[in-house]
This record gives C-alpha cells, sequence and structure tokens, in this order.
C-alpha cells in the first residue's frame, strides 16, 4: 500500500527519485527526533542534519528551475509562493536586528521543478500525482515533483521546516525529504443544509485542509432541512427549499469555491442524497417526493422521493445534468442512505407499482430499482457514482467501479472487507464523524484507526482509496465549525497521508501541539489539545 505513491512514477520521475537517493547516501544522515521538528502529517522520509540555514525575508524567493514544466504563467504555482511566503514571514514581526547572513548559511531560495506535464490549469483527481522530493541546503533549495500538486504539498511542509529562533532570526536545518501519501482520497465532509455554512467559512477550511494535506471537500449541500444550491435549471428548488434567500449558494459562490480549492490541490466532491433526506426538495420541486397516507387518504405529509413516477427520473436527468458540469470532478456523490419505508408503504399507488413490478412488498427492491435508475444517469454522463453503504448492503446492482462510503460503526471490519471482496472501491468514515464530541483528547482515538485492519487480500486492500473526517451540521455552525474540526481533523489527516507504522501517540501529541499552534498563527481557530501554550501568542 505504502508503495501506491512510488509505483504512479513513471521513468523522469524514477531517475529524480535515485538522483536524491544518491543525494541522500552522500548526506550525513541524522534521523532526529528534535523536539523542535513538527511535521504534520510526518513524510515518509525526513532526514535532517545539526546544519543550521538562515533566511532573510528581504532575500529569500520561490522560482521555477530553468529545466521544469512549469514558469511563471502557473497560476496555481505563483499564488502558492506568494501564500507561503506569507505563512513562512507574514505573520511574524520581522527582526531587524541581524543584518548581514554569512552567504554560506544563508538560504536564498526555494526552486521548484515539475517532471511532468505542469496540469496547471486541471483539475486534481482521484489519480493526481501527489509526490514530491525536498532537498533543503545553501543557498538554493529545491523541490521536485512530477506534478503541480505535489508542488503543492511540498511547500506545505517546506513552510513547517522554517522556524523563528528566540532572537527572531529564520531557521531551518538542513533536510532532505521524500514523501508521497498513503491513500488517494482524503475527505472533509461539511454539511451546509442542518445549517449554511458561508462561502468565507468552507474557503477557511479550505485553508486548513492544504495545511494538512487533505484533498477532497466533500459537500454534502443539501438535505431535509435547506435547499441552498441555487440550480439554474430548477431555481425554484432553492428560492423555496433554502432558509432564507441569503442563504443560497449562487453558481458564482459554487464556482468560487471550487476554484479556491482547485489552487490548493482539493478537488469539490458534491453530494445531492436521495432518495430519502430529500424533504427541502419538495418545497420547490411539484410531484417529487412520495405522498405519506393515513387510513387510505393523503395525510398531508411527504416521505422520500417518489419512485414510480416518470416524472420523477425526467427532473432527476436534467439536475444532474447541470450538477455533472457545474462541479468538475469526475464523481458525483449519491447518497442513497437512512430511506425510511414507512411512507411508501403506506401509499398505494408505490404498493401498485411493487406489485407490477414483482417486488414482493419489499422496499429495499423499490429503493434499489430507484438508484439504479440514478446510477445509470450518472454514468451515462460519463461520471462515477459514490454511494454510503445501505445501496451496497440492499443488494443494488452496483455499476462496477461504484465507490462505497462505509459509515456505519457495527461490524465496520466485516464490512470493508465485504465491499472489497465484492470488487467495489470503499472510502471509510465511521470512526471519524468528528460531530459527535467527548470530554478529552479524543483526537487519539481517531489517530489509532488502521485503515487496512480487516482480513483481506492486498488485491482487497488496494480497494480502499482512503477516507472521511465528518462534521454533520446538526449542532454546527460557522460558529464552531473551525474549532470543532480542527486540530481533531488533522489525526485523521496524518493517519491517511503517512506510513501505516506511523502510530507512536506522544510522538504524534509533540508535532500536533506545535502543528495546532501553527494552524492558530496562520488563522484557523484550532481548539487546544491541552493545557500549555503556543511560542507566537507572547509576541503578538
Ligand atoms: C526548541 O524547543 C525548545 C522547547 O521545546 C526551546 O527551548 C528551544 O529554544 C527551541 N529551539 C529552537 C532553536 O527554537
Ligand atoms: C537542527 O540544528 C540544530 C543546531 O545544530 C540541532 O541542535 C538540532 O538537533 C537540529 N534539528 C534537527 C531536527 O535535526
Ligand atoms: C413511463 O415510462 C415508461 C417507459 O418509458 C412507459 O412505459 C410508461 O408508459 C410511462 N408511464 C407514464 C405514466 O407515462
Ligand atoms: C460479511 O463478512 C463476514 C465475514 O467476514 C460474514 O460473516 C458476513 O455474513 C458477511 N456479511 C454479508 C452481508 O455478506
Amino acid at each position: 500500500m505504502e508503495q501506491r505513491g512510488l509505483g504512479r512514477l513513471r521513468l523522469p520521475g524514477l531517475l529524480a527519485l535515485l538522483a536524491a537517493l544518491a543525494a541522500l547516501a552522500a548526506w550525513s544522515p541524522r534521523v532526529s527526533a528534535s523536539r523542535n521538528l513538527s511535521l504534520w502529517p510526518l513524510p515518509v522520509t525526513v532526514r535532517t542534519t545539526p546544519r543550521l540555514l538562515y533566511l532573510s525575508p528581504g532575500n529569500f524567493f520561490f522560482g521555477h528551475s530553468p529545466t521544469s514544466k512549469t514558469g511563471p504563467s502557473c497560476a496555481v504555482l505563483q499564488e502558492a509562493f506568494r501564500r507561503y511566503y506569507a505563512y513562512i514571514f507574514g505573520t511574524y514581526k520581522w527582526h531587524r536586528g541581524y543584518n548581514k547572513i554569512p552567504s554560506e548559511m544563508e538560504l536564498q531560495k526555494l526552486e521548484v521543478s515539475v517532471i511532468m506535464d505542469p496540469e496547471c490549469d486541471s483539475f486534481p483527481s482521484i489519480t493526481s500525482d501527489e509526490s514530491y522530493n525536498l532537498l533543503v541546503q545553501g543557498p538554493v533549495a529545491t523541490l521536485t515533483a512530477n506534478r503541480v500538486w505535489g508542488v503543492l504539498r511540498g511547500l506545505e511542509t517546506f513552510s513547517q521546516l522554517i522556524y523563528q529562533d528566540s532572537y527572531g532570526a529564520f531557521t531551518a536545518n538542513e533536510s532532505n525529504i521524500v514523501d508521497s501519501p498513503r491513500f488517494p482520497h482524503r475527505g472533509i465532509l461539511i454539511d451546509t443544509s442542518r445549517h449554511f455554512l458561508p462561502v468565507k467559512t468552507i474557503l477557511k477550511t479550505l485553508d486548513a485542509m492544504a495545511f494538512n494535506k487533505f484533498n477532497v471537500l466533500h459537500w454534502h449541500i443539501v438535505d431535509d432541512q435547506s435547499f441552498p444550491y441555487q440550480s439554474i435549471t430548477f431555481p425554484e428548488l432553492s428560492n423555496k427549499g433554502s432558509y432564507s434567500l441569503s442563504h443560497v449558494y449562487t453558481p458564482n459562490d459554487v464556482r468560487t469555491v471550487i476554484e479556491y480549492a482547485r489552487f490548493r490541490g482539493i478537488r469539490v466532491l458534491p453530494e445531492f442524497d436521495s432518495p430519502g433526506h430529500t424533504a427541502s426538495w419538495g418545497k420547490g420541486q411539484k410531484d417529487i417526493l412520495t405522498p405519506c397516507y393515513h387510513a387510505s387518504e393523503p395525510s398531508g405529509t411527504f416521505g422520500p422521493i417518489n419512485p414510480i413516477l416518470n416524472s420523477t427520473y425526467s427532473f432527476l436527468s436534467k439536475l444532474f445534468k447541470e450538477i455533472s458540469t457545474v462541479f468538475p470532478d469526475e464523481f458525483i456523490h449519491l447518497g442513497g442512505d437512512e430511506v425510511d419505508f414507512n411512507c411508501w408503504e403506506s401509499n398505494p399507488a408505490v404498493l401498485n407499482f411493487m406489485m407490477n413490478k414483482g417486488f414482493d412488498r419489499n422496499f429495499k427492491k423499490l429503493q434499489s430499482f430507484y438508484m439504479q435508475m440514478v446510477l445509470d444517469m450518472i454514468s451515462a454522463m460519463k461520471k462515477r457514482s459514490i454511494i454510503w453503504q445501505e445501496v451496497y448492503d440492499d443488494e443494488g446492482k452496483l455499476i462496477p467501479g461504484t465507490v462505497v462510503q462505509v459509515w456505519k460503526m457495527d461490524n465496520f471490519y466485516n464490512e470493508l472487507g465485504n465491499i472489497t471482496a465484492a470488487g467495489f472501491p470503499v472510502i471509510i468514515s465511521a470512526p471519524w464523524y468528528l460531530d459527535t464530541i467527548h470530554y478529552g483528547q479524543d483526537w487519539r482515538q481517531y489517530y489509532s484507526v488502521e485503515p487496512l485492519n480487516f482480513a483481506g487480500t492486498p488485491e482487497q486492500k488496494q480497494l480502499v482509496i482512503g477516507g472521511e473526517a465528518c462534521i454533520w451540521g446538526e449542532y454546527v455552525d460557522a460558529t464552531n465549525l473551525t474549532p470543532r474540526l480542527w486540530p481533531r481533523a488533522s489525526a485523521v489527516g496524518e493517519r491517511l497521508w503517512s506510513h501505516q507504522d506511523v502510530t507512536d501517540l506522544e510522538d504524534a501529541y509533540r508535532r500536533l501541539i506545535r502543528h495546532r499552534c501553527r494552524m492558530v498563527r496562520r488563522g484557523i481557530a484550532a481548539q487546544p489539545l491541552f493545557t500549555g501554550y503556543c511560542e507566537h501568542e507572547g509576541r503578538m
């Protein structure tokens, strides 16, 4: 599994890797456990030396190497250079007490080299190569990656190597880092239906995700409570279904989120959950929900989406057509969880439909019929579907390649074994429901989960493509999203990025304390892990 990142390297990548390994051999390696190193998530290999390099804010530059496939026209990298310059120098007070750094001790430049296609204008995907090599030495450090996505991850690591000493000087130890992620899908689920999250809050979340090398924003955008997504095809959905007309994501808002995410190497995965969790859809779209009956009369209440009407499918096909163009990602999440069958059961037309179809009053068959229609739609749009585990559990005939997201703790590892044995890729979120809060350091329990701890063949384990930390919105809005997510989600971030052997809780604690302070310094209101203080506080 940990070979995944290397397996993707093609020849030029391999040469770069060999060169880096040769450089390592010539190095005087000192794998140090210095308490000052606070890399998070921990890279695959880190070598540092006691040799210190100094950076002067006025004489330090990021640039493209002459051999790089990228240049100043690569906006993703130019923007990243600007951001990381500010993260490294901008939030500190500059101490001008020391002037000239002896040139043999100065780090003047980080030169970036993208070996393969620059992909500067494209979107990250599940197969994006995020590996990178970082060689920090004076006077020019080098960051080499196959793609820009690896450069973004390497810039984050580079920024984490630099600290300000007690005289105010910016310092980094000479070091050599080779890194790539363990899993390709590392997500945060946000829920903008139970509470609306302002765009500003979502962008902040994307910043924090980049600091933790997450690469998927799973946007559970609509649900029973509200429909904030403004559809161009069906504007009544949000006109009637949102909490208010100012609690809406306009097409421009959605584009802003997607573009901001792209600049951080983050995919935006939209979820339009159905046929359950759709009460808000009924306000703006006539006949979309099933009328429930009581004593052979319509009771005036409504249940899941009505699966027996042709109009349902023509509506869904237009809506998903729009969604598939608005969101560039290859995947759409279709939900499919927690469907309540009582309303379907009460409705005579539904029962009649089921009889004609030979469904035998088996409502799981009706649910499968519905999901199959939607799954086929998505596949006709050349997109891939992700569904919650119930759709698999209820024996829906899934198209190969459909991804199953496991969210139930019951028999969690068995479920992983069963789904992967059936050949379907899996995303894990069951152990990482961060909306559930506990007293104390619950990050430790998230950190201690080993995703591949189930009986299965190596092929089955390859099918676990990653996981997600979920922060459902019943008790969460813009006031508490950030402190509730961070640094608890950081534990999940390291579990999904770092090597399987990185499990030492005390080492993680020491690094996470400092990483949390770093996030706070960068404007993320991450809550404390435990008692203590952040060094930068005293200097503010
Ligand atoms: C490293 O951290 C310790 C405390 O954890 C501090 O006393 C020391 O000054 C730090 N060293 C540098 C070079 O920042
Ligand atoms: C960095 O360099 C300092 C000064 O030589 C040394 O004390 C420290 O152990 C080094 N840290 C690492 C992580 O190698
Ligand atoms: C719904 O569509 C099916 C298949 O196209 C067709 O056989 C059926 O008559 C349609 N039902 C109604 C009520 O239009
Ligand atoms: C899942 O696998 C376990 C054994 O790993 C088995 O006992 C169980 O019956 C399976 N469940 C299903 C629904 O196939």
